[in-house]
């Protein structure tokens, strides 16, 4: 199979009208994050590892992104780079007509929820979703913290430490600290990789609605197609060795969309046709 953006692979019952141009926002909206022939090198048992290689990427205002992978394609790495975390190693990342993510994080604009979700194992739940507000001298919004606690099904757990709760319910902290600023980007890496399927399926649902309620832009990265699929306006699918942009789709439903949405045959239709690109990554085939 052919991985290109302009990949016609769609079959009869698919959706294959959704099949857009390479890696853009809709026509006439405003460029978020825009990431121009990105490459990211780092150093490796004394040559050079490219983790990233030309990789255009534009986030329009308001669109939720899913980027999904085989592992070690860069996603984090991506993520890393709009986090202000690395730097590029060759091309240009322009935030909102800026240089670089450092407005971003100089007024608070980016929440970031990532793998390794680094809280600060002496604080209580609470006090580490209060954490950013104390950093950056915010007052502490109690009423937001209950609710996101509680968004993130974590009421009864405010006083607990990290170490006293499980990793599903660690990420999950981690999530609600990422939006306690109200921030108008988010970056979410595999958020709900260790969640049971209800769990996970009630967090999309409500993650769903919080981004049309806080009119957030999103960047999601994670290994599930349905949940890429679900929560996401465009999914991207990048390719290994050397981590590239190979495809997108364009996800056609309505909002806020039901888990209806999940039985029906264009949605099928496009799980097995992004499945199978997927599939054949890992593989291995069709690598330039
Ligand atoms: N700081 C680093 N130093 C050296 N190599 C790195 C570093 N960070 C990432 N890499 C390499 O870059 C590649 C991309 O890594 P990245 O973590 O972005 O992949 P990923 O797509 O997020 O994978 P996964 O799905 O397993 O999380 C990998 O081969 C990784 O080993
Ligand atoms: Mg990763």
């Amino acid at each position: 199979m052919q991985l290109s953006s302009t990949s016609t692979a769609a079959t009869a019952g698919t959706p294959a009208e959704e099949i857009i141009p390479a890696q853009q926002p809709a026509s006439g909206q405003h460029v978020l994050v825009d990431l121009k022939q990105v490459s990211k090198r780092f150093a490796s048992g004394g040559g050079e590892f490219t983790a990233l290689d030309n990789v255009d990427l534009h986030i329009g205002k308001y669109e939720f992104v899913a980027l999904i992978g085989p592992s070690g394609c860069g996603k984090s790495t991506i993520l890393r780079l709009i986090a202000g975390l690395e730097t590029p190693s060759g091309g240009k990342l322009v935030m909102d007509g800026c240089d670089g993510p450092g407005e971003f994080i100089k007024n608070n604009r980016l929440g970031v929820a990532f793998q390794d979700h680094a809280l600060l194992p002496w604080l209580s739940a609470w006090d580490n979703v209060a954490l950013p507000c104390k950093i950056t001298g915010h007052k502490v919004n109690e009423q937001r913290i209950a609710w996101l606690l509680n968004l993130m099904g974590l009421t009864g757990f405010e006083k607990s430490r990290p170490k006293q709760l499980s990793g599903g319910m660690r990420q999950r902290v981690a999530i609600a600290r990422s939006l306690v600023l109200r921030p108008e980007l988010l970056l979410l890496d595999e958020p709900f990789g260790a969640l049971d399927a209800v769990t996970r399926r009630r967090l999309n649902i409500e993650l769903q609605a919080l981004w049309s309620a806080e009119r957030l832009t999103t960047l999601l990265v994670t290994h599930s197609v349905e949940e890429a699929i679900f929560l996401a306006d465009r999914v991207i699918v990048m390719s290994p060795r050397p981590g590239r942009v190979r495809m997108e789709r364009r996800i056609p439903f309505q909002r806020p969309r039901q888990p209806e949405i999940m039985r029906s045959p264009q949605f099928h239709a496009l799980s097995d046709e992004l499945t199978l690109a997927l599939d054949e990554l890992e593989a291995g085939e069709d690598l330039c």
